[in-house]
């Protein structure tokens, strides 16, 4: 009580600041027949009755403003989050301009000609009131109760709680983050009754969500309701006729909420951080930012990168249409006629990358050379996709008639092949996606997530010691240790269920019985201890009982979830948790070959498997550091946290406990950057990155630095752990001696080889994978490639 007094408290405080917009001055509550609002008067501003929203003219440009709703407070930036625009294509002068309501009941705004730019078309005799609600809708109505007009029903690209989306209204997002006009990207009902992203760009439209290659039925949609209407609550649960549902991620009474098609063609729920002021994303319909169509247009190659988001760039041997639009994608610098012969063409290889759509035949069983010449025979066929089937085992071809919807990512098991003239071009695409080139022409999205709250507490902290006196501060003081001895922001409290991300919430009783009373222990690791278990369902699993942590079980049901919903084939599977009182516990699948780790000390692994497990398992680092919603570091890579699984492929296990188990600490008190978080040296010894011994940066090249010392001791079948065998330090130093000194590179490698597999490995396989694994292991961090260049290296010379 005495706690939430004192936030009231502060609040108070605060808003009476002078940067906390015009919402002192005299405002005004509503307007009424015969009266108007003058752009040029600042105070002409409707404010709802809870102080919420403001509604006014709003300046999109210089000398450009729209009518707007927006959220009184503003934003950390300073910036005022806008929802709703009447005039977003046609933005009137700053002077002159006027919203009138007239006598006959039309609402209309004026630009400084006189002439009308957008109106409600409204009409009535009696006395008519434009009011803005505690709920952000502004509405147009008479003195008998009668709604005449409401911006509700016309939304831009925002939905607000209780405000639904009908068959009637769409979402359209913004040209850009700072250009409001309507963009290129489109929620809504389509004919069957399925709500749909679609990308409708100059040349082409085509839609992204639902995923096109699923019926809408596999992903949980129906469409036999056709009500078509959506809306979510003020909990954040949302709910659409055609079955899609989804809850906020800090799901419950409290923040405010917004739903907005964002510019780039993702939708994304947020909810607004009180304490910083910050929106932050709490469900997004697109995890993997490449799959938005349209992104960079045609012939244009999208790829992910943290801490960026989204970069584009032309395929080999084209070059950008529009610099500063790359919607309108790239062109060709050659010609290519059709009736030139075949030997004037050849084939540029992209490896891992695809181009949805746009296929112009689908050819199972082809080989490459069978598919060159399919493409070469076609005059429409611009280059093809050549995917390794799994069910049938054998390559299958995709020519396609153009190139759109490119996509890169490690993750990616097909190749693009672009057809072009003989004639010499720039080549060396693997340079050419470096993107370095093009980073002034980054299309890019700040997007804030859900991070612990202490840092921008102790900012807001910092700010106020200055604006106020040391009483504030104290009573501030009380407040944040009442937070932190909870470990849970209050208004969380018990109401917060993770869901959408697909997996389960087990009780503690499910899983002792699952595990039998936790007696089969098969493995012990920083985090805790790990039993086999049978599930009710019957499927086997892995049951890792995290040491104590005395994390809130909020922070740690929304890092579960974040976990959870990493997907890849390389990275485990996680089942399920349970967080009952002092009980966190996860749910793993069981990895029947068990790890790396034991299969290297029982000597039963060939070249191949190993080649295989070094591939697979950068496959899915580099996921894990550039493709998922968070960047995420292992910071604990060592070959127990490699699984195998029945075909040997491994699957890398642990990832995501780093933050997990960090909450204990008692928080960090270094700032700035996304690694904030690490302030206590974590890992292995044997396989940990210099930075951490000399207290540097934490990065996502301690993985890359523990992913090259885990490949040293596959190759070589020395544990750098191993007292008095081989430490890290020698087993680095004795390789890399060994290497570069001396005979013929073969007879070198021969030295280092673990015996088991002497002179039963292919060469230069090995010769690459010894050179990646001393680059990952450079004392210097900027010297060590990234996960995704490791991987590039790997395959490159895998597929040539
Ligand atoms: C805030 O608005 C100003 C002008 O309206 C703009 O220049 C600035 O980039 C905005 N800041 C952010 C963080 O969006
Ligand atoms: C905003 O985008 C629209 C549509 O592409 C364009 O016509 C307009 O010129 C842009 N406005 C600014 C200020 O860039
Ligand atoms: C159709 O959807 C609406 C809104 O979600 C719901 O109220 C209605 O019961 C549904 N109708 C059927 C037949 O399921
Ligand atoms: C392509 O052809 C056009 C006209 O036929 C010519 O102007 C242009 O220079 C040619 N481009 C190249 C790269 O050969
Ligand atoms: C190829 O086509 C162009 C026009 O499309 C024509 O001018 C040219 O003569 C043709 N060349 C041959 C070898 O057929
Ligand atoms: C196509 O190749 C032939 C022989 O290689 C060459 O003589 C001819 O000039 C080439 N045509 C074009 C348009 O490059
Ligand atoms: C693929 O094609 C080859 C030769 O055409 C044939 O021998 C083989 O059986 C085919 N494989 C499958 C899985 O269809
Ligand atoms: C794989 O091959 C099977 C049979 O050859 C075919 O039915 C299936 O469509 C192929 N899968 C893909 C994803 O192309």
């Amino acid at each position: 009580m005495a706690t939430s007094f004192l936030l009231l408290l502060h609040v108070f405080v605060l808003s009476s600041l002078p940067f906390s917009s015009s919402s002192s001055s005299a405002t005004l509550s509503s307007l009424s027949k015969g009266s108007s609002l003058s752009v040029e008067n600042p105070t002409h501003v409707l404010i709802s009755p809870n102080n919420l929203f403001s509604s006014g003219f709003y300046p999109l440009g210089e000398n450009a403003y729209g009518f707007a709703i927006w959220f009184t407070k503003p934003s950390s930036h300073g910036n005022h989050t806008l929802v709703w625009l009447a005039n977003r294509n046609q933005p009137i002068n700053g002077r002159l301009s006027r919203l009138s309501l007239l006598k006959n009941g039309n609402l209309i705004l004026t630009d400084a000609d006189q002439s009308i730019l957008w109106a409600t078309n409204t009409a009535s005799l009696s006395s008519v009131q434009l009011l803005l609600l505690d709920n952000g809708n502004l509405i147009l109505r008479t003195s008998d109760n009668v709604l005449l007009w409401q911006s509700f029903d016309s939304p831009t690209n925002t939905l607000l709680p209780q405000q639904p989306l009908t068959r009637h209204t769409q979402l359209v997002s913004s040209r850009s983050r700072t250009n409001y006009s309507s963009g290129l990207y489109k929620l809504f009902f389509d004919d069957d009754n399925v709500l749909r992203l679609v990308f409708d760009g100059p040349e082409t439209s085509s839609i992204y969500w639902p995923d096109p290659w699923l019926s809408a039925e596999n992903d949980g949609r129906s469409r036999y309701n056709d009500t078509r209407i959506a809306e979510f609550d003020l909990l954040g649960h949302f709910l659409s006729s055609d079955k899609l549902e989804f809850r906020a991620a800090d799901y419950g009474a409290g923040p405010q909420r917004r739903l907005v098609l964002d510019f780039d063609g993702n939708l994304r729920l947020y909810s607004l951080k009180e304490e910083t002021g910050d929106w932050v994303v709490s469900w997004q319909a697109k995890s993997k930012a490449c799959r938005i169509h349209g992104a960079c247009g045609l012939n244009g190659m999208c790829r992910y990168s943290a801490g960026f988001g989204r970069e584009c760039s032309c395929l080999p041997g084209f070059r950008i249409r529009y610099p500063t639009d790359w919607s309108r994608g790239c062109e060709p610098e050659f010609n290519l006629s059709c009736n030139q012969s075949e030997e004037n063409f050849t084939f540029l290889k992209v490896p891992n990358a695809d181009s949805y759509g746009y296929d112009i035949q689908i050819l199972l069983n082809y080989t490459l050379r069978r598919c060159m010449k399919t493409c070469l025979d076609s005059c429409d066929c611009k280059g093809f996709r050549h995917r390794f089937n799994q069910s049938s085992g054998v390559y299958d071809c995709n020519p396609k008639w153009v190139l759109r919807n490119g996509h890169w990512s490690p993750s990616l098991a097909e190749d693009l092949f672009v057809k072009v003239p003989q004639t010499p071009l720039n080549k060396d695409f693997l340079n050419k996606l470096d993107c370095s080139g093009t980073a002034n022409m980054v299309q890019q999205l700040d997007r804030v997530y859900e991070r612990r709250h202490e840092n921008g507490l102790l900012t807001f902290l910092v700010w106020f010691a200055a604006a106020v006196g040391c009483f504030e501060v104290i009573t501030i003081c009380l407040v944040w240790c009442f937070l932190n001895r909870n470990g849970t922001h209050p208004d969380m409290g018990g109401g917060y269920i993770p869901v959408a991300t697909g997996f389960k919430r087990f009780t503690y009783n499910e899983l002792k019985e699952a595990a039998r009373g936790f007696r089969d222990e098969v493995g012990r690791g920083g985090g805790g201890v790990v039993y086999k278990g049978e599930l009710p369902d019957c499927r086997v699993a892995a049951i890792k009982r995290l040491r104590e942590a005395n994390q809130g079980e909020a922070e740690f049901l929304a890092e579960v979830s974040t976990i959870g919903r990493l997907n890849h084939m390389n990275l485990i599977e996680i089942w399920g948790y349970c967080a009952e009182g002092k009980h966190k516990l996860l749910v793993y699948e069981y990895m029947a070959n068990g790890s790396l780790s034991d299969n290297l000390n029982s000597k039963t692994l060939d070249w191949d498997t190993r080649f295989q497990i070094a591939v697979g398992t950068a496959k899915g680092l580099a996921y894990l550091h550039e493709e998922c919603l968070e960047w995420v570091l292992h910071c604990d890579i060592k070959p127990q946290n490699i699984l195998l699984d029945s075909n040997y492929q491994p699957k890398v296990a642990d990832f995501g406990l780093s933050k997990l188990l960090n909450r204990s600490g008692g928080g960090s008190s270094s700032s700035g950057g996304n690694d904030s978080s690490f302030s206590k040296i974590r890992g292995t010894r044997g396989y940990m990155a210099p930075e951490w011994i000399f207290n540097l940066p934490i990065t996502s090249k301690v993985d890359v630095y523990s992913y090259g010392v885990v490949m040293l001791e596959m190759v070589t079948g020395k544990s750098p752990t191993s007292a008095g065998e081989m430490e890290q330090r020698r087993l680095i130093q004795w390789v890399r001696e060994k290497v570069s000194t001396g005979a013929a590179m073969e007879s070198r490698i021969e030295e280092i080889v673990d015996p088991v597999i002497s002179g039963k490995y292919d060469v230069p396989k090995m010769q690459i994978l010894v050179a990646v694994a001393l680059k990952c292991v450079e004392e210097d961090k900027d010297a060590r490639p990234s996960m995704t260049q490791v991987l590039e290296m790997l395959q490159y010379h895998e597929s040539n």
